[in-house]
C-alpha cells in the first residue's frame, strides 16, 4: 500500500545519525539534521551507492564514495560529480512514530 509508513520511534533518532528503512520497496534514509527528520533515498545518483553511510553535516548528507553532498530537504546535488537530484519524501512525527510516505509505482 502507498501512504504512509512508520519507520522508527523518535527516540532512535540523534543529531547526525542516520537509519535505513525498506519502505514499499524502496530503500530510505532517515536522517535528523538541525533538529528536523529527512527521508532521502538511499542510493547515491552517481554510482549507487547507499548515502546512509554518508556523514551528515547542515542539513546535507555527503556521499561516502566521490564527496558529492545532496540537500536533505530537497534531494539537489550541491557539488559534482553528481548531476542528478535525490528523491525526497515527505516525513511526519506523530507521537513517537516517525511516519514517511513513499509513492508506490501504479499496478500493471
Ligand atoms: S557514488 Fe556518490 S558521488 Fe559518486
Amino acid at each position: 500500500m502507498g501512504g504512509f509508513h512508520r519507520v522508527c520511534s523518535i527516540f532512535d533518532l540523534d543529531e547526525g545519525k542516520v537509519l535505513t528503512a525498506e519502505v514499499a520497496g524502496e530503500p530510505v534514509a532517515i536522517v535528523c539534521s538541525q533538529d528536523s527528520v529527512f527521508a532521502i533515498r538511499d542510493v547515491c545518483s552517481h554510482a549507487s551507492v547507499p548515502l546512509s553511510e554518508g556523514e551528515v553535516e547542515d542539513c546535507a548528507i555527503e556521499c561516502w564514495l566521490h564527496g558529492s553532498r545532496f540537500d536533505l530537504r530537497t534531494g539537489e546535488p550541491l557539488g559534482p560529480p553528481a548531476t542528478k537530484w535525490v528523491p525526497v519524501y515527505t516525513v511526519a512525527v506523530e507521537g513517537e512514530d516517525v511516519i514517511v510516505a513513499v509513492e508506490e509505482p501504479a499496478e500493471p
